[in-house]
């Protein structure tokens, strides 16, 4: 194992040292050649087991170098010329474009140190402090990688590690990934190729507005757990066993549901007899995006926790990031192999800081209950278009996580196909012309991308502005506004508010 301190060479960590501002407060002593204990922070036993053993963990936090080194890249609406277009950052920007906060943790961070996570660093250990008061408790070990399908990936190991079974089961229409793995998992693309693997078993979506089971049933949570049961015993009558339930907390690809309350509850219970564990995929409904729980899965109620949860998309606000939370008996199976868990950039110091930073700014600007206000609004708004405009099926959603279901005729809610298609050509064409332009983008990078709003010092002036741009495009019919993605079968206009922002972006 190579030292760090050799890595990076003396006298570049002594000048790194003599260097910089006084922005970071508590220096460490300098690193000496070899860390010796004082130069160790210990690690906290929940992050242990998802380290190589025997690696040397000195604190390599050192002070930014000076700022004439590397001035900041000026990148998106904050720092463009006036009239400009903005440069694309990406499209999973929580907590907005180049937030300055984000920006500069990864600068400052840059301008130290980034190394492999074979080196140890306590932004990763204060990272993964910081995500675990998020969690419930029982959730304590992490493991950190560049990508959602990176996660998603590993989240299958440790499932098949743990329960030393191979199936899976998934809902129908879902998207986890581009490995193939996850190809396999993900019929939303798995249907296009040679089908289904026999080891993947596809249960039905948990929609109660369009699915096998609506609002009128009278238990529609125990008639689609049920649904995963009689999965389970058909594959054990085939002799197949059962790794893992994965799901997104809410399917977004599978058309923007909210799964009843108690549905996951039942189906853990089923699938956890059956010796399986249950996936919840946060990649994209995690991090405060439904408003009123900071986790998706928690909508469900307190009773809930998954056994592995993913994450990904906004945990780094654009920056290739990724997480998986496990339990300490998962990935004590885990390491048990003796395979031992690494990732060289997953997790490295950059990546971390960038990590907290955004954790930071979800709190300090109280975008949850943002996310809630601005997500209420828009159901209110949206219902009353309801009532207008019969091709408007169902809304749904919770905090920034909408759907508009679009539909031909309310007898047999025929989906919208080409109406919906319709509307997202319409809106690509027209968001960048004319003065629909103007009052788009308003929206857009007011409502989508929630941060902006203080992060441009808006408040409550823009968020006003920016009702009445909503307003009055709806009330014209404009529904253009928004962007759509379509279900292949369903097809419904679907409101994602990271589409917006993307539309906008790119
Ligand atoms: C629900 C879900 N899971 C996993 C992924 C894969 O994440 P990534 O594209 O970061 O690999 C995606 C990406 O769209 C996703 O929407």
């Amino acid at each position: 194992m190579q030292d760090p301190s050799r890595a990076l060479g003396a006298a570049g960590l002594r000048s790194a040292l003599r260097a910089g501002s006084a922005r970071v407060p508590a220096l460490p002593p300098p690193l000496p050649s070899r860390p010796g204990p004082r130069g160790r922070r210990p690690l906290p036993p929940f992050l242990l087991s998802s380290l190589p053993p025997s690696l040397p963990s000195p604190s390599l936090r050192r002070r930014p170098a000076p700022a004439s080194r590397a001035a900041p890249r000026p990148c998106g609406r904050h720092s463009r010329a006036p009239g400009s277009r903005p440069w694309p950052c990406g499209g999973s920007s929580s907590v907005g474009h180049c937030h300055p906060d984000i920006v500069k943790a990864a600068h400052e961070q840059n301008q130290l140190l980034n190394t492999n996570s074979r080196y140890l660093h306590d932004n990763l250990v204060d990272y993964a402090e910081r995500l675990s008061k998020t969690l419930p408790e029982k959730l304590c070990t992490f493991y950190f990688l560049n990508s959602g399908s990176e996660a998603n990936d590993l989240a299958l190991r440790l499932a098949r590690q743990y329960t030393k079974h191979e199936d899976v089961i998934v809902l129908d229409h879902a998207y986890h990934g581009h490995l193939t793995s996850l190809i396999d998992i993900s019929p939303y693309k798995f249907r296009n190729l040679e089908g289904q693997k026999e080891w993947v078993h596809v249960a039905p979506v948990p929609d109660t507005y369009r699915g096998l089971y609506r609002e009128d049933h009278e238990d529609s949570v125990t008639a689609y757990a049920d649904e995963v049961k009689n999965i389970i015993e058909h594959a054990h009558k085939r002799g197949r066993k059962i790794a893992a339930f994965f799901a997104e907390s809410l399917p977004s690809v599978g058309g923007q549901i909210i799964p009843p309350a108690g549905y996951f509850q039942k189906v853990a219970e089923h699938v956890h007899k059956a010796g399986g564990v249950f996936i919840a995929d946060e990649i994209q409904v995690g991090f405060g995006r439904v408003g009123k729980h900071f986790w998706a899965f928690q909508l469900q109620g307190e009773d809930f926790i998954p056994d592995i949860v993913t994450m990904g998309k906004p945990i780094g606000n654009g920056h290739p990031l990724a997480c998986v939370a496990t339990t300490k008996e998962i990935a004590e199976a885990f390491s048990a192999t003796g395979v031992e868990y690494f990732n060289t950039f997953g997790g490295n110091p950059v990546s971390c800081a960038i990590g907290l930073a955004v954790l930071d700014v979800i709190e300090k600007e109280h975008l949850q209950a943002h996310a809630t206000e601005v997500g209420n609004f828009l159901m209110k708004t949206l219902k009353e278009q309801q009532i207008k405009h019969p091709i408007i099926g169902d809304v749904r959603g919770c905090g920034l996580f909408i759907g508009v279901d679009l539909i031909k005729d309310q007898a047999e809610r025929t989906p919208a196909t080409a109406e919906a298609e319709d509307l997202i050509t319409r809106y690509m064409e027209q968001s960048w012309s004319s003065s629909m332009r103007e009052a788009s983008t308003q929206l857009q990078t007011t409502l989508a991308t929630q941060e902006l709003l203080k992060y441009n010092q808006l408040a409550k002036t823009e968020t006003s502005q920016c009702r009445k741009a909503l307003c009055d495009s709806l009330q014209a019919g404009a529904w253009k506004f928004f962007s759509t993605t379509c279900r292949s079968k369903h097809s419904s206009l679907l409101l994602l508010f990271p589409d917006l922002r993307k539309n906008i972006f790119y």
